[in-house]
């Protein structure tokens, strides 16, 4: 298989807003992440997945974009963000655009413009149906934030499409003409000198909503080789594609070399595994150790050489992950570091959410007006409606709500957590005191500095790009794997649990510890006692018969 950049780098993601204030108004912007850049180049990552930052109205923070050749004016200007890209460049990161183009918001000039009249020019650029016959909504199509996904529009009396917000009005990918002048937006992009694209929510342009379908749909791939052709292709740009519902074999689709799409695919199946099955995110049960066990070695192992992954726990959508899946309390730290060295260890690109590095976690809310996110207030409205207590959901919230991930970044230990010197657009989670960057820069033990050694060891050694992997057989919450490339083996063993359990692996002989979460000596790994998270990495000899 070829090889990439992008395949032995690391991305970082910013959420903008939440990331660094330096003009007092509450709100991250563009200079914010500049001032940053050497933190983030100490860190060591390649690459920025840079949340919006174009003009929008801010239903769903810059998820809705209502110019897409601006930028918004709280983050600051185009020469804010072409600064960014180039001093970004001098630092060896390039900067990686989150583009929407499922939808845009319903103040964009397109928009504005098809919904002037059935003859306007730009109608077709979106989705319209007329009403049913009892002239309710066309179909059963639901919104992913609560309720149907069809709006009425009074002047036309037709309804347009929105699988979001109904200030996200979906795109109508069947039309040629929106198809180019979306292309030829991203060459205004890439001309500028990015490092490549986010495709937001890309597995719903193939939408056939007449016939009830979303994601995945008939002409998804000819429309990505089209703008693959049209765009990036040949530019050795990173494309990543949020794509929920990719299976293996979906995934390969977009992202085989050969097929001229995408770089990887940005797949979720291990993201659902605490939700119950055929319900909503908000519907949880517990995490079983084995099932996760079983997503990842399929993801690994079918995935072979046709394709590529991203490795992910956390993004500005989901909990964080040490809250989530780790122990936010007294393993904080550790269960995060067992987290990183898990994942890293495997093969894709990692990204890293911003907070993520210094183990930021969770914010509890304890009511409705506490929560920003027009996802967690719909499903808020919609659920209090049909009778679920409010503490029912706001227990939701707090596990699964969008807010956790976007509280502002906990930079030092003054007040706002030094992300602002005003007033947070959204609340500082209250553990900044001791959970802050200041902290753990000056920490050697902080998990800061696991994640800057798993970012520098994947430089160096091809075995945790290119490896194969092989899942061993343990204890249920015990999560061991072996990579294997060119005559050396490394074996990653983690203890995903807060009670010690017990390995047993008298044959393999530890040549060297690559990394590891605690001082355990390492010398023998038969009848090993792992303490609570522990997570450890070794180089063992193997001889050819075993
Ligand atoms: C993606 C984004 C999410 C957004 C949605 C609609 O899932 O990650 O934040 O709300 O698409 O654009
Ligand atoms: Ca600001």
């Amino acid at each position: 298989m070829q090889q990439y950049w992008w395949q032995s780098t690391v991305v970082y993601q910013v959420y903008p807003r939440s990331f660094n204030d330096t003009n007092r108004d509450g709100i991250g912007d563009l200079p914010g992440i500049i001032e940053k850049l050497d933190y983030l180049q100490e860190l060591g990552i390649g690459a920025i997945w840079l949340s919006p930052v174009y003009q929008s109205p801010n239903e769903d923070n810059g998820y809705d974009i209502s110019d897409y050749q601006a930028v918004m004016a709280e983050f600051g200007d185009m020469a804010d963000l072409e600064r960014l890209i180039a001093e970004a460049k001098q630092r060896g990161i390039r900067i990686i655009m989150d583009l929407v183009v499922n939808h845009t918001s319903d103040e964009h000039g397109w928009f504005v413009e098809a919904r002037q009249s059935k003859a306007n020019p730009y109608r077709d650029y979106y989705v319209w149906a007329d009403p049913a016959a009892d002239g309710g909504v066309p179909n059963q199509l639901q919104s992913t934030f609560s309720g149907s996904a069809w709006q009425y529009d009074d002047t036309s009396q037709q309804y347009y499409l929105h699988l979001f917000s109904q200030k996200q009005p979906d795109l109508n990918w069947q039309n040629p003409q929106m198809r180019q002048a979306i292309y030829d937006m991203m060459n205004f992009w890439i001309d500028k000198g990015i490092g490549g694209f986010r495709l937001d929510v890309i597995d719903l342009i193939g939408k056939q909503p007449a016939q009830g379908i979303t994601g995945n749909g008939p002409e998804l791939h000819h429309y990505l080789q089209e703008m693959n052709q049209a765009t990036f292709g040949n530019r050795d740009l990173l494309t990543v594609g949020e794509t929920w519902g990719a299976t293996p074999a979906i995934a390969k689709l977009y992202s085989a070399p050969e097929r001229h799409e995408l770089s990887m695919v940005f797949q979720f199946e291990h993201v659902g595994l605490d939700e119950q099955p055929g319900k909503s995110k908000w519907d949880l049960q517990a995490l079983r150790i084995s099932e996760l066990k079983r997503v990842f070695a399929k993801w690994q192992t079918e995935l072979g050489d046709q394709g590529w992954n991203s490795l992910f726990w956390n993004n500005h959508d989901l909990p964080r992950i040490i809250s989530r899946w780790g122990n936010d309390g007294q393993y904080r730290v550790k269960s995060g570091k067992m987290l990183a060295i898990l994942l890293h260890m495997l093969k894709g690109t990692p990204y890293i959410y911003q907070g993520e590095e210094i183990g930021m976690t969770n914010r509890v809310v304890h009511d409705i007006s506490e929560v920003a996110d027009v996802e967690s207030r719909r499903m808020y409205a919609e659920r209090l409606a049909n009778g679920y207590s409010p503490a029912d959901i706001l227990h939701s919230i707090n596990v699964k709500g969008r807010d956790n991930a976007r509280t502002p970044m906990q930079w030092d230990a003054t007040e706002q957590a030094g992300f602002t010197t005003g007033q947070p657009w959204l609340a500082v989670n209250p553990n900044y005191a001791t959970i802050n960057v200041a902290a753990a820069l000056v920490d050697p033990d902080s998990l800061f500095y696991t994640y800057q050694k798993l970012i520098r060891l994947r430089q160096n050694n091809p075995i945790m790009v290119w490896g194969s992997f092989e899942l061993l057989a343990t204890a249920e919450s015990v999560f061991a794997y072996k990579r294997r490339y060119q005559n050396e083996t490394w074996l990653v063993v983690n203890n995903f649990s807060n009670e010690p359990q017990q390995i047993d692996l008298p044959a393999e002989k530890v040549e060297t510890v690559i990394i590891q979460n605690d001082e355990t000596e390492l010398t023998s790994l038969a009848n090993l006692q792992l303490t609570p998270w522990q997570s450890f990495v070794v180089k063992v000899a193997e001889s050819d018969d075993n």
